[in-house]
């Protein structure tokens, strides 16, 4: 019958669309719901005149605890479930560097986290700025504090003996101090190795990563704070200073396109997961609150964009140097539903 029919192009048509939900200033503030992401997520998850699931990963700049404790908290706040298969932060391609260095310095994150979360990526030794200073306390005259918690977390060993063979900023820094003069020492060592100096300060220089460039970040506080590409601008900075050279460095995260092409694959075998299809949704809508991160990025790799102007973007109408695709809305349940009403 034509209904029938109807509703076979519909069900189509919902298999061929997927979302791409940016995280903070779309779905949440911090640890406080933003209500329409928990009702977007039912309507995705099979709440739909379809009763179908919609495709929808989640491509996140956030960062410093590892995937499955990050998607157990979101499931929490959004009161759907979120799993580790349909979930990108901005740290989680950088897995891929396990097979290249075996000993690292990872900065940034609170609590030891992101210790945790290059263990489970498979980084061999890794080393935290806080175990360096627990064995040479010297080494950042301008820490004021070194609390007995974070002193019985650290591991102390000669790093005079040590080879640090890349640094990874996964998270932003607590202690941009004593993180920027340890990141300075290791940058103009002789082969990563702490208390030496390198005669040509851009001959083997140790590597350098950052897993996302986001200056800004909409959180509690209401107007939105610095991020982790403050951080690398000061470090940029710094060393162009001192060294006289240009600091050669890789980020990931978004707008960078190595991002969105690990969110591709994502998006096909999360696809696999749900409809048993292993391949990717014609029509790809990202939504986001960031037009120098979420929205640059999607329009470069051709994904129908969303503005929402529930976090960082504040201006009125469209964004100037980066418009939204697809537009500009108020929440992110807005942007969702009138996707679905241009797909379905
Ligand atoms: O900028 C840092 C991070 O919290 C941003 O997260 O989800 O907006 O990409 P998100
Ligand atoms: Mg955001």
């Amino acid at each position: 019958s034509q209904v029938q029919d109807m509703s076979s192009v519909k069900t189509a048509a919902a298999k061929d669309m997927a979302f791409a939900f940016d995280i903070d200033g779309v779905l949440v503030h911090g640890d406080r719901l933003i209500p329409e992401g928990k009702r977007v997520l039912e309507i995705l998850n099979g709440d739909n005149e379809l009763g179908i699931k919609i495709p929808h990963i989640f491509l996140t700049n956030g960062s410093g605890k590892p995937e499955a404790a990050r998607c157990a908290q979101l499931s929490r706040i959004l009161h759907s479930p979120i799993s580790t298969e349909q979930f990108i932060q901005s740290h989680t391609p950088m897995s891929a560097l396990a097979e290249y260095y075996d000993t690292v310095l990872v900065v940034g994150g609170e609590n030891y986290q992101c210790r945790e979360v290059a263990k489970q990526y498979g980084f061999k030794d890794i080393v935290v700025p806080n175990d360096i200073v627990a064995a040479q306390p010297t080494i950042s005259p301008l820490k004021e504090f070194f609390t007995a918690e974070q002193r019985a977390t650290s591991t102390p060993r000669d790093f005079s003996k040590v080879k640090i063979n890349a640094i990874l900023v996964f998270s932003d820094s607590r202690d941009y101090a004593t993180d920027l003069q340890i990141i300075m020492d290791l940058l103009q060592s002789e082969d990563g190795v702490l208390g030496t100096r390198a005669k040509d300060p851009t001959k083997n220089r140790i590597p350098i990563y950052f897993s996302q460039g986001d200056l800004l970040c909409p959180t509690e506080h209401p107007i939105p704070r610095m991020s982790q590409g403050t951080f690398r601008i000061a470090l940029e900075a710094i060393y162009k200073a001192i060294t006289g050279v240009e600091l050669e460095r890789v980020v990931y995260g978004k707008p960078e396109l190595a991002t969105y092409k690990y969110a591709d694959e994502v998006m096909t075998s999360w696809m696999d997961t749900i409809h048993n299809e292993e391949r990717l949704p014609k029509n790809i809508y990202m939504i986001g609150d960031n037009p120098q991160s979420d929205i640059i990025g999607g329009n470069m790799y051709g994904w129908n964009t969303c503005l929402v102007r529930t976090g960082v973007y504040q201006g009125e109408g469209n964004d100037k140097q980066n418009p939204a695709s697809f537009g500009v809305f108020a929440n992110v349940l807005e942007a969702v539903q009138t996707a679905l009403k241009k797909e379905l």
